[in-house]
């Protein structure tokens, strides 16, 4: 499948690695251009190469945005119109400033602003030095990796990526309630668990 990635630092580059290392065709972005990820795609190997935002989301079928969230603004509605867009961004007010969010997730905001795309939370749960060493463990032991969408289709194609990484996906349920519950602060972010423990802890939300 083809990759676009958009951010390519603690959680695009790793996520990047382990897309390209599964056999996974990636074009990775960042703020500051191709020229400066030369020797992060050399590193990654042949799977890898380095785009434009524009051109890392024309690229993709899916499309991963690991940007600071305050910056979700800059993203190119266009070229991301049909694409699965895994968001795995997460506000935080002291580095994000304030954002009035009304009564909507992250993601659901992310929607207003890339209305044509199909939106998955994913990869946002997650620390990234986790994310890095932790895949491909065996079984029961596998490590989960959360997932929310309105969009079913979008939510099995991720589950599979995920899968295919060696993450356990675990579905929260929808943008509105999974992702709510998939945001800082809650008892499932940045808690390394298996499916086991993951399917007790949201039972308990
Ligand atoms: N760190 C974690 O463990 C972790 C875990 C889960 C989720 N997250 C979330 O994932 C997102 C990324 O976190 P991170 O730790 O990976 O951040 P990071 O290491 O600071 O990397 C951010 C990346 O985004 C790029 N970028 C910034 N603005 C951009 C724009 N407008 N267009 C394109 N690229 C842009 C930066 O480009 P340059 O390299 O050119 O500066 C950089 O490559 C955040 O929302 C964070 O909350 C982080």
């Amino acid at each position: 499948m083809n990759i676009g990635i958009i951010g390519a630092r603690n959680i695009g580059a790793n996520a990047a690695r382990l897309f390209a290392d599964a056999g996974h065709e990636v074009e990775i972005s960042n703020s500051r251009g191709p020229e400066s990820l030369a020797s992060l795609v050399e590193e990654i190997g042949a799977n890898a190469r380095a785009a434009t935002v524009e051109d890392a989301a024309s690229f993709g079928e899916v499309v991963l945005v690991a940007i600071p969230f305050w910056r979700y603004e800059s993203l190119p509605a266009e070229p991301l119109a049909g694409k699965i867009v895994v968001d795995a961004m997460n506000y935080y007010e002291g580095r994000d400033g304030r954002i009035d969010f009304g009564d909507l997730t992250s993601s659901e905001l992310l929607t207003r602003r890339l209305p044509d795309a199909r939106v998955v939370k994913a990869f946002n749960t997650m620390y990234y030095e986790t994310l890095r060493t932790e895949g491909n463990r065996s079984g029961r032991d596998r490590l989960v990796l959360f997932i929310a969408s309105d969009d079913e289709e979008a939510k099995a194609v991720v589950s599979r990526l995920i899968d295919e990484i060696g993450f356990e996906p675990v579905d929260t349920g929808s943008l509105g309630d999974g992702g709510r519950k998939q945001q800082p602060g809650s008892p499932i972010y940045n808690n390394p668990m298996t499916a086991g423990q993951a399917r007790e802890t949201l039972a308990g939300l």
